[in-house]
């Protein structure tokens, strides 16, 4: 550790809070970066941080083993002289004493905090019968741990819900051999996400899997204890049900930066740098809300979470260097692979491409005349295409796109 200080940066001590992707591709580019002092990376969870994107997937399906979720070896941590706080939640951040306190009563003095504290699924109020036995979030490792030995042969899926997390639920359930229900309470499928034409397409490859999916029609209640044992629907239709997996979103984990009294608004805001409104503590991933476009915006990816969280830590570094998302986002469901370029948010226009076989497609997003997010649906070659062309301001007319005739190599070329 002395020849850590020596190379330091001026920097000492980092207190990192919240051991998922963001806190953990943090801390091990901080270390890339050269920085000498302390770190100390607190979680919740039991265990070291780990992959969620395969939880709803492969991991869920079984075929995915848990070593593979993890991101790194614990021995990297002790390596790299980060000091992992597993099992441990702080509950509290003392700006004026810069100290962050833990549920066990210990308090962690920092020079520099970085919030990595992520979303937390919304739950179905108990009220209206969250609690029973058999009711599932699918955010933790601990939650598919839960869900899995469930998920048998024939057993009756309700899934609540028609985001990505609740149809690549149903997409396992059914490959599982489960009768899935799926209910969505808009009036469609990924309303917030995507655009009519990609839930038509996600409707329709659900359908033919035998998904019963139901747009328009919310959970009244469930019902059954200790156990659920079936719904009763908002068009007063009833069904039985022996588990129930809940995807109805997620809200960015501020708890511990409004109790600090930081600015929060839709996440906790930071400004380009990551910096916070405290100067001393600065935020990454999910839980934040970062300028964008004259305005703010939050992303739920994975990948938002290591770039700004790596641009944080190249800041805490000194590089001064503004985070600029360059997004991108994928499912799985079934033998279809999705993948998504830019963000849609404002589109007023959709251009629709075929693919070069069967079952394969692509949704052109525009906003103003600008080309601003691609849908490839087992396509990745438009998925290429559409990022490329985003990346370099490119903007083809929607008629030359939904030509299938135009080769997109051209285009780009032609840019
Ligand atoms: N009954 C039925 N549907 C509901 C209800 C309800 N009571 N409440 C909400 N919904 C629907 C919403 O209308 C929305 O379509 O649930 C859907 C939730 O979709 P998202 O907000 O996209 O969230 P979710 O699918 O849970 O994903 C959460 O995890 O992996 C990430 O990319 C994913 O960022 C996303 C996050």
């Amino acid at each position: 550790m002395a020849e850590r200080m020596a190379k330091g940066n001026g920097v000492s001590g980092i207190v990192v809070i919240g051991a998922g992707q963001a806190g953990a591709s943090l801390v091990a580019r901080l270390r890339a970066e050269g920085h000498g002092g302390e770190i100390t990376l607190i979680g919740a969870e039991p265990v070291p941080p780990y992959q969620r994107p395969p939880l709803s997937k492969g991991y869920l399906l079984g075929e995915l083993p848990v070593e593979r979720l993890f991101l790194r070896p614990t021995s990297f941590y002790d390596e790299h002289g980060i000091v992992l706080k597993l099992g441990t939640e702080a509950v509290a951040v003392d700006r004026a004493a810069r100290q962050v306190a833990l549920a066990d009563g210990e308090r962690l003095a920092y020079d520099q905090l970085v919030l990595t504290t992520g979303s937390r699924p919304r739950r179905l109020p108990e009220a209206v019968g969250g609690g029973l036995d058999g009711v599932f979030t699918v955010r933790t490792l601990a939650d598919v741990d839960a869900m899995a030995p469930t998920m048998t042969a024939g057993a009756r899926a309700l899934i609540v819900g028609g985001g990505y997390i609740g149809l690549e639920a149903a997409a396992v359930a059914r490959k599982l051999g489960l009768q899935v229900t799926l209910v969505e309470m808009a009036e469609r499928i990924l309303a917030r996400v995507a655009c009519a034409e990609t839930a038509a397409w996600f409707r329709a490859l659900h359908r033919s899997k035998g998904v019963d999916l139901r747009e328009g029609v919310g959970l009244e209640r469930l019902e059954g204890g200790p156990g659920v044992t079936g719904a009763v629907l908002s068009d007063g239709s009833r069904i039985a049900a022996d588990l129930v997996i809940v995807g109805i979103g997620v809200a960015p984990d501020t708890r511990l930066a409004t109790a600090a009294g930081l600015a929060v608004e839709n996440g906790i805001a930071v400004d380009a740098m990551g910096r916070t409104s405290e100067p001393a503590v600065w935020a990454a991933g999910d839980c934040t809300s970062f300028p964008w476009q004259g305005g703010r915006i939050r992303l739920e990816s994975v990948q938002n979470a290591i770039d700004q969280a790596e641009c944080v830590a190249r800041n805490l570094a000194g590089a001064a260097e503004p985070y600029r998302p360059q997004p991108w986002f994928w499912s799985d469901q079934y033998d279809v692979k999705l993948q998504i370029a830019g963000l849609n948010a404002g589109y007023d226009r959709v251009a629709v491409r075929p693919g070069a076989r069967d079952g394969t497609v692509s949704h052109w997003y525009y906003r103003g005349g600008v080309l601003v997010s691609v849908d490839a649906m087992n396509d990745p070659r438009a998925y290429m295409a559409g990022k490329r062309l985003i990346e370099a301001g490119l903007s083809p007319a929607p008629s030359v796109i939904g030509d299938p005739a135009q080769d997109l190599r051209t285009l780009l070329a032609a840019g």
